[in-house]
């Protein structure tokens, strides 16, 4: 009941916003032009988290799309490869990525702002020949300004996500499937090649004896 009123609160909030315009893979300078609007918090305080993503856009595998609105980034998602401490981050043929976070301000949130966002990074074709995966990790969900509970928090990102081509997918990592409110989706582009989908596979369900035993 008080997950509905919340939904019929962020229903009736939606107001256009035409000034927001969304930069796919945006050019770091711009990145770095603008300003971080103040509450864009939910990851890192919005100091570290704008040179955070100025570093991701500089890096050649890394992609940040950005949703603007005069000299504020309002929104972002940000695309980058694995960490090496990740398991994901031990494939080696270079084709898997990670959406590591989709963050867009309250006061602009439920505007399709982040859909949006995600579209045109699809739209750039710079992932047509990868496979990106997304960890959805209740511990970043903003359960206190969404009023959500973290299903129905993991289920909205379920849709949003499944709304550009992830998948919900299962593997054994401990921090997803030991927490029934955590999810792995993935996207399997129209080119991805199918040693990049089998290093996939493989990274799955690694065996709980250490992450070289499967290979
Ligand atoms: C999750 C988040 C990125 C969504 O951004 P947004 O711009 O508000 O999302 P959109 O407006 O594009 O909405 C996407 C869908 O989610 C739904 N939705 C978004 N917020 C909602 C809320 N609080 N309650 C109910 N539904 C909600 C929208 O209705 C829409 O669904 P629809 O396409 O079926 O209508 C934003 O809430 C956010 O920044 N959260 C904090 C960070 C986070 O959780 N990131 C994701 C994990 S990395």
């Amino acid at each position: 009941m008080v997950a509905e009123d919340q939904a019929g609160l962020h229903a009736r909030r939606r107001v256009e916003r035409p000034s927001v315009e969304v930069f796919p893979c945006a050019d770091p300078a711009l990145i770095e032009a603008k300003k971080l609007h103040p509450e864009l918090n939910v990851f890192r305080p919005p100091d570290r988290q704008h040179q955070a993503l100025v570093g991701i856009a500089k890096d050649p595998d890394g992609c940040v799309t950005v949703a603007v609105d005069g000299d504020t980034i309002v929104g972002y998602a940000a695309f980058h490869r694995p960490d090496p401490f990740e398991r994901w981050g031990k494939d080696e043929t270079g084709g898997i990525y990670e959406l590591g976070a989709v963050e867009v301000a309250p006061s602009y949130r439920g505007l399709g702002l982040a859909k949006r966002m995600l579209e045109a990074s699809f739209a750039t074709g710079r992932f047509d020949d990868k496979l990106v995966l997304a960890t959805l990790y209740y511990w970043h969900y903003d359960l206190e300004r969404s009023g959500l509970t973290p299903f129905r928090y993991r289920d909205l990102l379920i849709r949003l996500y499944g709304s550009v081509g992830f998948e919900p997918s299962t593997t054994n990592d401990p921090d997803i499937f030991a927490y029934p409110e955590n999810a792995l989706m993935v996207r399997v582009g129209p080119k991805t090649p199918e040693a990049v989908k089998a290093s996939f596979e493989k990274l799955r369900f690694l065996s709980e004896e250490g992450p070289w035993a499967n290979f």
